[in-house]
């Protein structure tokens, strides 16, 4: 049961307590043996997007067979049409009577759990029990909460590995996220831009939709034939078409976070090269940008390799491929999507860097909470800065200066880098201010000490998440220094430090 865009639409009654909406909350069940078995939380505990995510338990494998009809010529209205078969490996880590995926704007068919087939029911009010193995949805645009829950039978013991199997279908739009930016499964003329920051890949498959929980990935993408689906990692075998439509098979086999996650379609043509060490790299350039767009975009491409080959200072490149998919349209950014990132018609070379470089910091070391995303961004713009550098353009120094020269009383340091709430993600300081704390944090403790913590920070947190705490503590420790007083000036105050 859903609403979505047809009709049927369950609001959470009036005014959704702040107390709920933070600390989203479980409930208690006991079974004939006495266990007691708990609902697994509606949220991972972000308090930036309090519903993103869930709790109980930890996804390990997604296997996505979606299949995907792209809007008509214009006029037709820009809508497609999504059916998707989402079969997960999850472990429970509680006692599970009740689970919860995120899901927004797409109804849910069918579920089975284990091969037994759930049945769906309304969404039962706070307290009242449920009979049997059963599920049901809530999209409440206003609460941001788009959940489906699920009622396992028999209950789920922690540490059980279960086999879900989750069939669902929608008419695809063109989604925002809480600023009003376009994110998630983003419909076009010729396919679909899928750039799902920073929990936007509900809006196309069921997901425990936060960075903590990363899984690994295979696809099944179907598409009208001459459409292009491109995911992450590797294709794991040669399309198939059979009357009509094409079939596109990719394994992504690195543990991913769900914001990274892409199967973007368009009339994309392949370009396949590898790096001098042997890394594939498979890039997607669509096949309707603008001659300047191109050009552009092959001079930036023909650059990965070596770019790839630079950002080694911070550790091994941390996937199994590498590549771009540059799409004619636009969503008005490009986005790191895992070993390929997306790029809005077109891909220019700082951009490249920055998106390569996110592959180390972001993708294989994933903000905590979404409040660490300085840890992404300084990072990606701070490669930007050294790579211009290398290439005999603006050295670091001067771009850490021009960041200085940027007036007290500007409102660009006004934001608190580390915590600039959920519509402060995106905002320059995120960026230019992050990237000028590592750059004065290198020019405090020496560049030995800088690039041993980098890749101390990559290698211990790899293929799991971190947060600035962590930042300080290693950095601390790497040099030897008392850094509190550094970090509060250019992490922590909504001031332009003076002194650090
Ligand atoms: N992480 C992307 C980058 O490479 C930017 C995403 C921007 N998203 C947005 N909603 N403004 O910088
Ligand atoms: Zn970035």
């Amino acid at each position: 049961m859903i609403a979505g865009s047809r009709g049927r639409r369950i609001l959470v009654a009036g005014v959704v307590g702040l107390g709920m909406l933070l600390a989203p909350a479980a409930s208690l069940g006991v079974d004939h043996g006495g266990t007691s078995f708990v609902s697994g939380a509606s949220g991972a505990g972000d308090a930036y997007f309090p519903f993103a995510g869930n709790g109980g338990y930890d996804v390990r494998h997604y296997d996505l067979d979606v299949t995907y009809a792209p809007p008509g010529p214009a006029p037709a209205p820009l809508t497609g049409r999504l059916d998707g078969e989402a079969t997960l490996r999850l472990r429970a880590t509680q006692n599970l009577d009740r689970f919860n995926l995120d899901l927004r704007g797409m109804e849910v068919d069918r579920v089975m759990i284990d091969g037994r087939q759930a049945r769906e029911v309304a969404p039962p009010p706070d307290g009242e029990t449920v009979e049997g193995l059963a599920y049901w949805q809530v999209q409440d645009d206003a609460a941001r909460q788009w959940e489906l829950t699920i009622q396992p039978r028999p209950r789920i013991k922690a540490g059980r590995t279960v086999r879900l199997v989750v069939r669902y279908h929608g008419d695809t739009t063109r989604p925002e996220d809480i600023e009003g930016v376009l994110y998630g499964w983003v419909t076009t003329r010729d396919g679909a831009m899928v750039v799902s920051e920073p929990e936007g890949s509900m809006t196309w498959y069921p997901v425990s939709d936060h960075p903590t929980d990363k899984a690994t990935y295979s696809f099944e993408i179907t598409v009208p034939e001459g459409k292009v689906a491109v995911a992450n990692g590797l294709p794991a075998r040669r399309p198939t078409t059979r009357q009509g439509w094409t079939t596109w098979y990719w394994r992504a086999p690195d543990l991913q976070a769900s914001y990274l996650t892409t199967a973007s379609v368009g009339d994309y043509e392949f370009r396949r090269s590898e790096t001098p060490a042997g890394l594939p790299i498979i890039d997607a350039v669509d096949d309707g940008l603008t001659p300047d767009n191109l050009a552009t975009t092959n001079a930036s491409l023909a650059l990965q390799a070596e770019m790839i080959d630079f950002l080694d200072q911070f550790g091994r490149y941390p996937f199994n491929s590498a590549g771009a998919i540059v799409d004619d349209d636009s969503v008005g950014y490009a986005l790191e999507t895992q070993t390929r990132p997306v790029y809005s018609r077109a891909a220019s070379e700082g951009t490249v860097v920055h998106e390569l470089a996110h592959q180390w910091f972001g993708n294989a070391v994933s903000p905590t909470r979404w409040a660490d995303i300085w840890l992404n961004e300084g990072w990606a713009t701070y490669a930007e800065w050294i790579w211009s550098e290398e290439q005999g353009g603006d050295t670091a120094q001067a771009q850490f200066d021009a960041v200085l020269e940027i007036p007290a009383d500007d409102p660009f340091w006004h934001t608190v880098v580390a915590d600039p709430g959920p519509l402060g993600l995106f905002l320059d300081p995120i960026y230019d201010r992050g990237a000028a704390t590592l750059f004065a944090l290198r020019t405090k403790i020496g560049d030995d000490a800088f690039l041993t913590g980098v890749r101390r920070w990559v290698s211990r947190y790899d293929d799991g998440t971190a947060r600035t705490a962590d930042f300080e503590v290693l950095f601390e420790s790497v040099s030897g220094q008392d850094l509190d007083e550094f970090f509060d000036v250019w992490l922590h105050t909504p001031e332009k430090p003076t002194t650090w």
